[in-house]
């Protein structure tokens, strides 16, 4: 297996962590520390091999990094994951010795929630481990980071409204959103609270049930026909590389604005929405919200600071497209430039030396 050519791939270091009797078989990746401590989730997912778990934290890592940049937080980019079902495989000794790990690591990674893992988890982990936020309130965390992102991706959304219809306002647009778990149930609400129609499209039909319920007005759809259908503005708020070329040829929307990670299935599919006309809100700039929610926490959480916090991603998204628009590319590339810059220039006062550094 060529570890570094792939893990090299301008990561700082990859961990393999092991421990038999618990079952824990765990990778952590740190994409980058240049701007602070690399912080991100810990994904509990049963991945059919360890090259796609590898894979998966690897792409994860530097988006993270690149989320952080964006959001102006002193933190790099960092991302766990545990292969295995969390239904079947999570017990107590797994979670604390996955804790010893991250201490080991001497605070260069703190990890959070993800896919498969939830706040009582990182309850279970902090006994081992000091580097741990998205807690409890109990144990004064800020809860679920899911609040935070669907406001931060409602803000994003408004950006692109103003770009593309000339006022920052989805009253009368129908968005079509496309998962409605933790965050995409919440955007819903905004939504619907500002004047939008919704139509939703789930795999999981209880999770489109729970909605009609509580929003009969809400429609729904077959996932494969949501991106079919005539609407203003598509939502991915489920997993990962959605957009691919086939579903961008078919995309009615004029705006592409979610929560899900990594939602390009390949990095020329930004260039193939700009081609067409669509507005593509990067995913990691517009979903930003959950983490600076769990960032927030690790110093004591406030809500209001949080969300003060959060609304900039309005500021951020529209900047991301004014400079796209400045230098003709597509809206993606604009956000790496964007992070890429304050990497660049914040990370160089590292090299000042300080005497209390070594
Ligand atoms: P979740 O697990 O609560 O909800 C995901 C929903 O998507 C579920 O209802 C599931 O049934 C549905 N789904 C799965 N595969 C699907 C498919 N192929 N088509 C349509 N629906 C499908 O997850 P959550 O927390 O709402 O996160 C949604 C996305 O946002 C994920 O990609 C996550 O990585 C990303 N995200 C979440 C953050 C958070 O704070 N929760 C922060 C930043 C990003």
């Amino acid at each position: 297996m060529n570890v570094f050519g792939r893990a090299a791939d301008h990561h700082e270091q990859v961990v393999f962590c092991s421990d038999p009797a618990s079952g824990l078989r765990a990778i952590i990746a740190i994409y980058s520390t240049v701007l602070g401590p690399a912080l991100g989730g810990t994904r509990f997912y049963p991945y059919p091999n360890e090259d796609a778990a590898l894979a998966d934290v690897l792409n994860l890592s530097r988006a993270m990094a690149y989320k952080a940049a964006c959001a102006g937080l002193d933190l790099g980019g960092g991302k766990a994951v545990i292969i295995g079902d969390p239904q079947k495989d999570k017990t107590e000794a797994l979670l604390r010795a996955y804790g010893r790990f991250i201490q080991s690591l001497g605070g260069r990674y703190y990890t959070a929630c993800d896919v498969g893992t939830d706040v009582q988890d990182m309850d279970i982990i902090a006994r081992e481990c000091q580097f741990v936020t998205g807690r409890s309130a109990a144990y004064g965390g800020s809860g679920d980071s899911a609040v935070l992102t669907a406001f931060g991706v409602m803000e994003g959304m408004r950006a692109a409204a103003e770009h593309v219809w000339g006022k920052p306002e989805l009253n009368g647009r129908r968005v079509g959103v496309c998962g409605v778990g933790k965050v995409g149930r919440r955007l819903i609400e905004h939504l619907l609270a500002e004047g939008a129609s919704v139509v939703v499209a789930d795999t999981d039909s209880a999770a489109v049930d729970r909605v009609r319920d509580q929003h009969p007005e809400v429609e729904s759809v077959a996932v494969d026909d949501l991106p079919t259908l005539a609407m203003d503005v598509f939502s991915p708020c489920a997993l990962g590389a959605v957009l691919t070329d086939p579903l961008v040829h078919v995309l009615q929307a004029q705006v592409v604005c979610g929560a899900a990670n990594n939602q390009l299935a390949h990095p020329g599919i930004d260039k193939l929405l700009h081609d067409r006309g669509i507005l593509y809100a990067p995913d990691y700039v517009v979903n930003a919200g959950g983490l600076i929610q769990v960032a927030d926490a690790i110093d004591g959480f406030s809500e209001p600071r949080a969300r003060g916090r959060a609304s900039q991603i309005f500021d951020t998204t529209r900047l991301v497209f004014a400079l796209a628009e400045g230098e003709g590319v597509p809206s993606g590339q604009a956000a790496d430039r964007i992070a890429d810059q304050r990497m660049g220039e914040i990370g160089r006062l590292r090299s000042l030396w300080l005497p209390s550094r070594p």
